[in-house]
């Protein structure tokens, strides 16, 4: 691809306010590349003037670049730690602030919810989930799902608060969806929410320069209260996260100090 991918990463900010600048750029171009000459563009300039005509073009470029797969209960490992070493201390909490942010399709808030459910009245569980990107909040909403995205999910859970629709369509329950509030952000240049007892943040910052994960470790940290927790991706182990404030209690969990 011709080397204006400079102009490129303007026209895709003012377009879509995704800063390219911030992510990793070699993994990033790579992927944008094969999507251009998927479409038979030519050049940069060409698939711009293509998805700023063609709106379908323009919503499938979203979500190729946002890469949003997801499921419940991803990393069952993980899920495990959270249930034994952070939701206990959760759940001795008045009220119960949550954020899962960059939550996609919304299968990790519910999965959150369905865990705190198990211990503490709907009253106390508030879940703030986000992502930039518009239509998978969208689908998150709607609450329905394939058998293949809840295929990790425990049995119990699955019958409780799933009505199957089709061999292949579940609906998650209304009681589920109303401890979740579904807003769009940009991790990248919004303001983050306060007071918070648990950020979950699972497999986006890999996409991210340094600097731009450093940044936005140091705005968790101030987004959530002393003592509470972050829980990562199982690949975005923090180094050295004592110089943002926290400290490990397993891997890929971290408490504010
Ligand atoms: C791979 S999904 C992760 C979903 C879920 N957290 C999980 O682990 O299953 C990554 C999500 O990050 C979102 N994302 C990418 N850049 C973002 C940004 N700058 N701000 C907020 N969300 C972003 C994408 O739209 C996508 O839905």
């Amino acid at each position: 691809m011709a080397d204006n991918y400079e102009y490129f990463k303007t026209q895709i900010l003012a377009l879509t306010k995704i800063d390219l600048n911030a992510y990793k750029e070699a993994q990033m171009k790579r992927r944008i590349d094969t999507l251009i000459t998927r479409n038979q563009c030519k050049s940069y300039a060409e698939f711009v003037n293509l998805i700023k005509t063609d709106k379908e073009k323009f919503e499938e470029f979203v979500a190729y670049l946002t890469i949003n797969v997801s499921e419940f209960w991803r990393n069952p490992e993980q899920w495990k730690i959270l249930e034994d070493k952070v939701i206990p201390d959760l759940i001795k909490l008045p009220s119960i602030k949550i954020w899962s942010a960059a939550c996609s399709t919304g299968d990790e808030p519910y999965s959150l919810a369905m865990l705190l459910l198990k211990h503490v009245p709907i009253s106390r569980i508030k879940i703030i989930a986000t992502d930039i990107d518009k239509q998978v909040l969208e689908k998150a909403k709607s609450g329905m799902y394939n058998d293949k995205s809840i295929k990790g999910l425990p049995d119990e859970l699955k019958k409780k608060y799933f009505e199957k629709i089709s061999d292949t369509a579940f609906q998650v329950s209304p009681e589920l969806k109303k401890c979740i509030e579904f807003k769009e952000h940009n991790l990248l240049r919004d303001p983050y929410p306060t007071g918070l007892d648990l950020i979950v943040c699972r497999n986006v910052l890999i996409y991210f320069t340094e600097e731009a994960k450093s940044d936005i470790y140091k705005k968790y940290n101030a987004s959530l209260k002393p003592g509470a927790i972050l829980f990562l991706g199982s690949t975005e182990q923090i180094i050295q996260p004592q110089q943002y404030g926290f400290e490990t209690i397993s891997s890929f969990f971290y408490k504010k100090v």
